[in-house]
Formats: structure tokens, sequence, C-alpha cells
């Protein structure tokens, strides 16, 4: 078999882990050829590709980033570029595609899908909202580098006696906000998947204060909105693929801490370096057990799907089960565990 492998919108830790399975595994089991794509479905209408083996994948395995490049490029824009995927795949002699893609991604390889073109999908993102999956690749590293400053931000938040607002990645779903300030001790999480109350969380600040701490730290997603009148937000922006570019909310929450409670606030926006560096033990094993399945899926002629989690067990869900909607943290899991420890 000739594979054709691309990796598609924001980089996470653990792509290279995951690009290098699908190689060791094609090419050492079943002695296929693999070819990779740059610039993620970009590659495929410029057709800008190369040649993937064992040697070239060599010491990739803990490097962050992604050897093959990515990008958020859309060939549905344009009926020439869609034509332009079978063409380049035709012409290069690809039996079959494995897209390792956060939802945005992976919603192009279900339309790549239904144009009759054999594709396998691998979930990563660190934001971890990728529906029928247990977990994406990335996310466990991102919830680590989040973690670990949460614990430093605690120290110097307890020793100015100040509220420091810790802003992590989260569009839609609050899920690194919500294990990074369980896992950190957070006084506050604020997660997007509810309009927030500013309100009821100043009045918390101000009782854990009266109790005699000193510092706090609110951990809250960037994609995190409050409720209806209460704070004003900057006009929003968008990027080059028209998405709204997030990052900024913490400095108006921790504005408005400050001038309800009287703290003094602080910000720190963690951002990119949540994307980046090496991935973690977990992911490095769940991107390797997702390159290895998906591999196998496309020799079993399981296309039109996406390998998952599902309870430590890696299978196969049907690209309409893993996109029909995001995976967004459960009420029960903000309201009873997050927000108990928090006092
Ligand atoms: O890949 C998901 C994500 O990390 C989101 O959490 C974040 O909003 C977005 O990517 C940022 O994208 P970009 O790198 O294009 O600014």
């Amino acid at each position: 078999m000739r594979l054709g492998i691309l990796t598609g919108g924001g980089d996470c830790p653990g792509l290279n882990a995951a690009i290098r399975a699908v190689v060791r595994r094609a090419s050492v089991t079943y002695s296929d050829d693999v070819v990779g794509f740059h610039y993620g479905w970009e590659g495929l209408v410029q057709d800008d590709a190369v040649p993937l083996d064992v040697t070239t994948c060599h010491g990739i395995l803990p490097r962050g980033g992604t050897i093959l490049a990515t990008s958020r490029f859309n060939p549905f824009k344009s009926a020439s570029d869609t034509e332009r995927i079978a063409e380049t795949l035709a012409h290069r002699h690809i039996d079959a595609l494995i897209a390792i893609g956060g939802d945005g991604s992976l919603r192009i390889a279900r339309e790549v899908s239904g144009l009759g073109i054999p594709v396998v999908g691998i979930p990563k993102t660190i934001d971890n909202d990728v529906n029928a999956t247990d977990s994406t690749i990335g996310f466990d590293t991102a919830v680590q580098i989040a973690v670990d400053a949460i614990d430093r931000l605690h120290t110097t938040a307890d020793s100015h006696s100040r509220v420091i607002v810790c802003e992590v990645m989260g569009r839609e779903a609050g899920w690194i906000a919500v294990y990074a300030g369980l896992a950190g001790g957070a006084a506050v999480i604020i997660a997007p998947e509810e309009p927030f109350d500013i309100d009821q969380t100043c009045a918390h600040l101000i009782r854990r204060h009266a109790k005699g701490r000193s510092g706090s730290v609110v951990v809250i997603a960037e994609g995190a909105k409050p409720q209806k009148g209460t704070i004003d937000l900057p006009t929003v922006v968008l990027d080059r693929y028209d998405r709204e570019r997030l990052g900024g909310i913490s400095a108006v929450v921790a504005r408005e801490i400050e001038a309800r409670t009287g703290f003094e606030s602080r910000v720190t926006i963690l951002g990119h370096q949540q994307r980046g560096g090496t991935p973690t033990a977990a992911d490095r094993v769940l991107a390797t057990r997702f390159g290895v399945a998906a591999v196998d899926a496309a020799h079993d002629g399981a296309f039109g799907t996406m390998v998952a989690l599902h309870a430590q067990e890696i299978v196969r869900v049907t690209f309409d089960q893993a996109l029909g909607e995001l995976k967004l943290v459960p009420r029960d899991l903000i309201d009873r565990v997050a927000n108990i420890f928090t006092d």
C-alpha cells in the first residue's frame, strides 16, 4: 500500500510521535510506502510532499511541533482546490490517506471521504474537544504545562497577597481549565461551557481571603464568556481563517476582580506555550497507539473512520460519531467536582 499522511489545524505535542508510529507500522509491518504532505490539506492542493521512512523519522518521538508543518487551510473553499486533492492522490498513487487533526481538519477529512477518497482520521488537539474519544493527542501535555505554571503562580500570589488570573487555551470546551485547575488547586475555575458570573467569582474570593488565604489563582479558559450585561468585552478580532482570535479575557476578568474586591490582581496568559515542546509520556503512548491503529484500519479498509480511545482500548468510530458536536466538559465535572475543592 502507499499511504499519505498529513497534520492539519493547530499543532500540539505528540504529532511527531503519531507520524513516527504510522511510518514504522506501515513500513515494518506491511512494507508500505509513506508520503507526508506539508501544511495540512494545503499540501494536497499544492502537491507539496516528502517521502517518509524509518530513517527520516529517527529522533522525532520526543520532538514538539510537526515535521510535516501544518495549517488551517480548507480545500473546500474553492472548487478547483477540492479537485486538486484527488488529482494529487492519483498522480502520487496514494491508496489511502491518514489525516491527523482536530475538529476542523477532521471535518475536512469527512468531506474528503465523502468524495470517495479512502481516509482514516487520528484525533489531536490540546483542547480535547473531539467527540467519541476519551482523549486527543496533546491534551495531557497541555494540562501538565498549565499545572506547572499554576504551581509557580501560587507561590508568588501568596507572597504578594494577590489574585493571579491564569488564562489557558480552550475555545469552546474547558478541558484544560478544569483539569489544570483541579490538579493545580485553583481557587476558581472558569470554563467556556456556561457564561460565568463575575459577582459569584468575586464573592468566592472575598470569602476565601476572609478565611485567611493570602493569594488566589483563578484559572480561566480563553473562550470563557461573562453572563450577558455584566462585563464589557473588547471587539472581536478574526484571524486569516475567519476564526475569532482569542486571548485576553483574563485581563478583563482581573481588572473586574481588582475593582470589585480591592485585591491586587495580575494576569498570566499561557497561550502557545501549551502547544509547544516535548510531549508527556502519556501523549507519546497515545499518539503511538493511534498511529498503529490508523495504519491497521487502512489495511482493513475501514475508511471514513477515526481511531479513538474508549476506556483504555483503541477503537474505530465513524467520522459522523466523532464530529456531530464538540465534546464539552460535563456539567457535573464543573459543578460538583471542580468547585468542591476551591474554598
Ligand atoms: O488548536 C486549538 C487551539 O490551541 C485553541 O485552543 C486556540 O484557540 C487556537 O488553537 C489558537 O490558534 P492559533 O494558533 O491559530 O492562534
